[in-house]
């Protein structure tokens, strides 16, 4: 299973913040082109994706909403904000990771109880960044990938990640679902 974690400090966190402008949502357009450059590969599907999105920006910061490659997913490239909508409408602070539709998660939970959990499940945490060692140099198994937003990843949360290595996909800063794209396809290459 590939695995992304997608952090934005702005993205926010209730639908009904969710109009038109999805710039205006804390760049939910650059969430949207995330969820498309993970799920999908022309007139296809990909079938063995996980994607963790963060979003730490008002009203209702921490969210960690989970979606999971399911033949189910009601998603289509036309609606993905629809999607995400519907998910931060129906999120409870008080309960733990509900299944809202077929492969659509969501839960209070911040960013670093999410890495912490990944890194005693035995993953290997990396943090994309242009400043990173080349990727082509890293054993890319059971490798989680963290890409940030619009901003950057931000420094205070880069802290938390020392241990943590930083990984490069080449030379020039990128979009993160340019980034994934090309993440995935290192990964189809090593055909892992
Ligand atoms: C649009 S970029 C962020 C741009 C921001 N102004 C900065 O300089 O960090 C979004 C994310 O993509 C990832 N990224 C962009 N270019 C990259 C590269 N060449 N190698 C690895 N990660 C990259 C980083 O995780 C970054 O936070």
């Amino acid at each position: 299973m590939r695995e992304f974690i997608y952090y934005s400090k702005s993205a926010v966190t209730a639908g009904n913040m969710i109009k038109d402008n999805l710039m205006r949502a804390g760049r939910m357009d650059i969430v949207c082109n995330v969820i498309i450059s993970v799920f999908f590969v022309s007139n296809a599907m990909r079938d063995d994706v996980k994607l963790h999105l963060i979003f730490d920006g008002p009203p209702n910061a921490p969210r960690h909403l989970i979606l999971e490659s399911n033949k189910d997913m009601p998603i289509s490239k036309k609606n993905v904000a629809g999607l995400i909508k519907k998910l931060l409408y129906k999120a409870k602070d008080e309960e733990g990771l509900r299944e809202i539709v077929p492969g659509c998660f969501i839960e209070k939970k911040s960013f670093e109880k999410v890495v912490k959990e990944l890194d005693k499940e035995g993953k290997d945490v990396l943090l994309l960044s242009g400043r990173g060692v080349d990727i082509r140099e890293k054993d890319l198994h059971d490798a989680v990938f963290i890409i940030g937003d619009h901003e950057g990843f931000p420094k205070d949360k880069a802290k938390f990640l020392k241990r943590i290595d930083s990984v490069s996909v080449g030379p020039k800063t990128l979009f993160a679902s340019q980034v994934i794209t090309i993440l995935h396809n290192e990964i189809d290459r090593q055909h892992l």
